[in-house]
């Protein structure tokens, strides 16, 4: 392990969820020893996430209480372990958080893999830095994973299936779940076809975390003739085009005329290929009708990254959950996401996805940044200071 820097000391705060529901209370634990692959990092701020939510008050990825959240953060690395070659104590970095215990990002040092890290982008403050990962990531998989595009920013994917082993090391089979494109059970047909070339997309939350970076992705990856349609509230739309939105449709509409708008631009008339739907977009009370926006005679890509809304996905539609994490997981591709996300950023490829607010200056307020947003966002993602 490479020497400790001189910030660090023997113990740090955490911001510990109680149990479910809350309150959170800040404790003493004991400073991290990093494991071979492992860097630890002293956040200076940490994007705040529906995740956190759904695990304050449902548990959803929740093993046991108490647990420490945060899923984005950003900070100074202080201590690496004996293989780590991609950073070094003082580095300034972004990093995807893991879901709680040492992992988690609401405490004063988080310990990661290093494949969870990227070098901060000079551009980026702290406070932007820790709000970008987690959407990235979940960009990533919706299009590569969810949608079978490729990302040139990425090596092909590597995706046997016995390699689907999370980031706990344990085999995960929601990860197994998913639509790489490869052939489903019985079917030997799938595996054969080749791959389809998706020319039009929609994307259901275009102003979201999500949804900027996959707008920005979307557009490197299909190119400027590409039709990339998405959802979102007018507000956005000028910010939305300048990131890669061919056009904006008013995701107000409902459902009937949301089919009519998306189909009006396209130049078919008939609806795009694919959706990536960021927010289960179509899971909504007046969304039964929003399939219609699928080309009736294209591949019906559906792609959903997952919020915890089950999606029924009707018949002759190939579309199943994806999640961030799989890009983090032993996947060839998949593990170099983070280091090229700043390499994105230096060379002038991807832009801040969400203007951000930073609701806090320290551990305790991250409770009431979160209760900003439960009363809810649009277009901003909040973050607290270290
Ligand atoms: N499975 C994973 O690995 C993973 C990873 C990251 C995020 N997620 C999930 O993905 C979802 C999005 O996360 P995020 O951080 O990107 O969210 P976010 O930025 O907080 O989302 C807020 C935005 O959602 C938009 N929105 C909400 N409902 C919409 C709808 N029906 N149609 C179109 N737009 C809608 C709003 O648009 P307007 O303001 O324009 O109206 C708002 O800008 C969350 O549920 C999160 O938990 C999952």
């Amino acid at each position: 392990m490479a020497p400790v820097a001189s910030t660090s000391t023997s113990i740090m705060r955490q911001y510990v969820a109680t149990k479910k529901g809350g309150p959170f209370q800040v404790v003493t634990g004991t400073y991290p020893t990093p494991g071979p692959d492992e860097i630890c990092v002293r956040n200076r701020a940490v994007g705040l996430n529906a995740l956190d939510l759904k695990n304050l008050y449902h548990g959803q990825t929740v093993k046991a209480w108490p647990e420490i959240f945060g899923i984005d953060a950003a900070g100074v690395v202080e201590v690496v372990g004996d293989k780590v070659t991609q950073f070094k104590a003082g580095d300034a970095v972004m990093c995807s958080a893991g879901l709680g215990g040492r992992r988690g990002g609401f405490q004063e040092v988080t310990t990661v893999p290093e494949h969870f890290a990227a070098l901060k982008p000079a551009a980026w403050s702290f406070a932007q830095a820790s709000s970008a990962p987690i959407c990235y990531l979940a960009a990533c998989a919706a299009i590569t994973k969810g949608l079978g595009i490729s990302l040139p920013h990425l090596a092909p994917l590597d995706t046997p299936k016995e390699d689907h082993v999370d980031y706990y090391g344990e085999k995960n089979p929601q990860v197994s779940n998913i639509n790489n494109g490869d052939a489903e059970p019985g079917d030997t047909s799938a595996a054969t076809k080749p791959p389809v070339a998706v020319r039009s997309v929609l994307v259901l939350g275009g102003s979201s975390g999500v949804g900027t970076s996959a707008l920005q992705l979307l557009r490197i990856a299909l190119g400027p003739d590409a039709v990339i349609l998405c959802t979102n509230s007018p507000a956005h739309n000028k910010r939305l085009v300048g990131l890669g939105a061919t056009a904006c449709v008013d995701r107000n509409l409902g459902a009937k005329k949301l089919v009519a708008a998306v189909k009006a631009a396209t130049p078919s008339g008939k609806g795009v290929d694919a959706v990536l739907d960021a927010v289960a977009g179509v899971g909504g009370d007046d969304s039964s009708g929003l399939w219609e926006v699928l080309r009736a005679d294209g591949p019906k890509l559906y792609s959903n990254v997952f919020t915890g809304e089950e999606i029924n996905v009707p018949d002759g539609v190939r579309g199943k959950p994806v999640f961030a994490h799989m890009m983090l997981s032993v996947i060839k591709g998949g593990k170099a996401a983070m280091g090229k996300l700043g390499e994105l950023v230096e060379e002038g490829k991807y832009q801040l996805p969400l203007d951000i607010k930073v609701v806090g200056r320290s551990l305790e307020d991250i409770g009431k940044g979160l209760d900003r947003l439960q009363a809810g966002v649009s277009g901003t993602k909040l973050v607290v200071s270290l």
